[in-house]
């Protein structure tokens, strides 16, 4: 890594002014938390001159890797032209990014609306489900997230995200297609996907019958990487759309080619959305959602709304080269063959360490799910706690997930090197060998 051209910065300093002066919610990992100062590509610094192999990318969110090049002169050229403009006039950055969007996704999506975070792309779709079908029941899903608007509370399936107990209307959760853990204590070879099927009479016993929408994640990211069965989008999609529900499909954590092989996590199950959901990688880093619908849907939005940000000049240009650059290096094609090599270490070390339970995830978002014991499948939310803290002294920071606090994310850059898998998976290895 370039050494450090920023002052020095006292780390000390930081965390107890971060104690003092930041909600207790903003939550850091670690003990003692790492204060970053310095990033490029895979790696991190922190301000004691530490380094990491970084493979959680800010929450799947440094799709390019730390600083890159590009996005970052992007960014540099387009504030010293025009900083910001609000919505009310068009400009070239936002037309080029939709343009691109439209290209990119699947099936009719064509028109976006775009705002600053994942939440906003969520509410922003949910809110144009129910203009587009008059009506306000939403299906979500168990262990789903979609953020921390009131809806989005209200949407995610996971009690410890909830925070209050008032909670929006007219939202039922359907059963999570969380094959390790079965809601239905089935097996996948013989279940015959009843978790999707059990859609059909969610619809008919808690609802009036007419949901405006089914909102879901191809990969459930926050609920630790929750892989459905092949045939779960089609049968699950097939039954709300039957009752004249729309399609939402969040990929604010899959999409850009993070499961391999396609743009979109939707596209491996042959699934086409109404209403699709982005933040997070899109921008590498800068502070971008986009809600992408077809245009028939689309043009039911004729009412008055604005997200003063959104579509911003500065955050457009680097959504603009993160695309470009994305293409370029063709993600989708490395983060299914990075994410292949990934793999199969995880799957060396389920062999080796018996707390493993569950390997699983797609592409270049892969995790682990750490047990007691294989038989009972009992969450080992401790040992995932020291796995974090070992990876952290042997340089590799990784995430952690899951209902039960006990799924390890792995999500590094889509432009990892083979190398640097190798010595990511390296250093899990040692730090997995030191888990009591
Ligand atoms: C699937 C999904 N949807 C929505 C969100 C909310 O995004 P944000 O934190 O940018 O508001 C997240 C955040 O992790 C997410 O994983």
């Amino acid at each position: 890594m370039q050494p450090s051209t920023v002052s020095a910065v006292n780390a000390a300093d930081v965390r107890a002014r971060h104690k003092e002066f930041l909600f207790p919610c903003v939550a850091n990992y670690y003990e003692e938390p790492i204060v970053l100062t310095r990033g490029d590509g895979c790696c991190v610094a922190d301000a004691d001159g530490r380094e990491y192999l970084d493979f959680f990318g800010g929450i799947l969110t440094v799709g390019l890797g730390h600083c890159h090049p590009e996005v970052t002169a992007a960014v540099e050229e387009q504030m010293a032209q025009l900083g910001h403009t609000s919505t009310l006039y068009p400009t070239q950055p936002i037309v080029d990014v939709a343009e691109q969007l439209a290209k990119i996704t699947p099936g009719k999506l064509k028109k976006s609306f775009f705002t600053t975070s994942g939440t906003e792309a969520d509410e922003t779709a949910i809110l144009l489900a129910k203009i587009f079908t008059g009506k306000d029941e939403i299906i979500a899903l168990r262990h789903g997230y979609s953020g921390r608007s009131l809806n989005a509370l209200s949407l995610t399936g996971h009690s410890p995200w909830r925070l209050i107990s008032t909670q929006v209307a007219g939202i039922k959760h359907a059963l999570s297609p969380y094959c390790y853990r079965c809601p239905l204590g089935l097996a996948p070879d013989s279940c015959g996907v009843r978790c999707a099927k059990d859609i059909e009479e969610l619809i008919q016993t808690t609802t009036s019958g007419h949901p405006a929408a089914f909102i879901a994640e191809p990969i459930q990211g926050v609920g630790g990487f929750i892989t459905p069965p092949p045939e779960y989008f089609e049968i699950a999609v097939g039954i709300v759309r039957k009752y004249g529900g729309l399609f939402i499909c969040d990929e604010v954590q899959t999409g850009f080619g993070r499961t391999g092989d396609h743009w979109c996590g939707i596209e491996h199950w042959g699934v086409e959305p109404d209403i699709m959901t982005f933040a997070k990688a899109i921008a590498n880093g800068a502070p971008v959602g986009a809600t992408i619908a077809t245009p028939e849907v689309a043009d039911a939005f004729t009412g008055l709304t604005i997200s003063t940000f959104g579509g911003n000049p500065v955050t457009m240009a680097a959504t603009r080269a993160t695309l470009q650059v994305m293409e370029r290096e063709n993600v989708p094609k490395r983060a299914a063959e990075r994410g292949r090599q990934l793999r199969a270490h995880l799957e060396a070390f389920k062999e080796e360490f018996a707390f493993i339970g569950d390997v699983r995830g797609m592409g270049l978002m892969q995790a682990i799910e750490l047990v007691e014991d294989r038989a009972t499948k009992e969450p080992a939310k401790g040992k995932t706690n020291q796995l974090m803290e070992a990876a952290k002294r042997h340089g590799l920071l990784i995430g952690k997930g899951g209902l039960y606090g006990n799924v390890i994310r792995i999500a590094p850059s889509m432009l990892v090197t083979e190398a640097e898998i190798n010595d990511g998976a390296a250093r899990m290895r040692r730090a997995l060998a030191e888990v009591k």
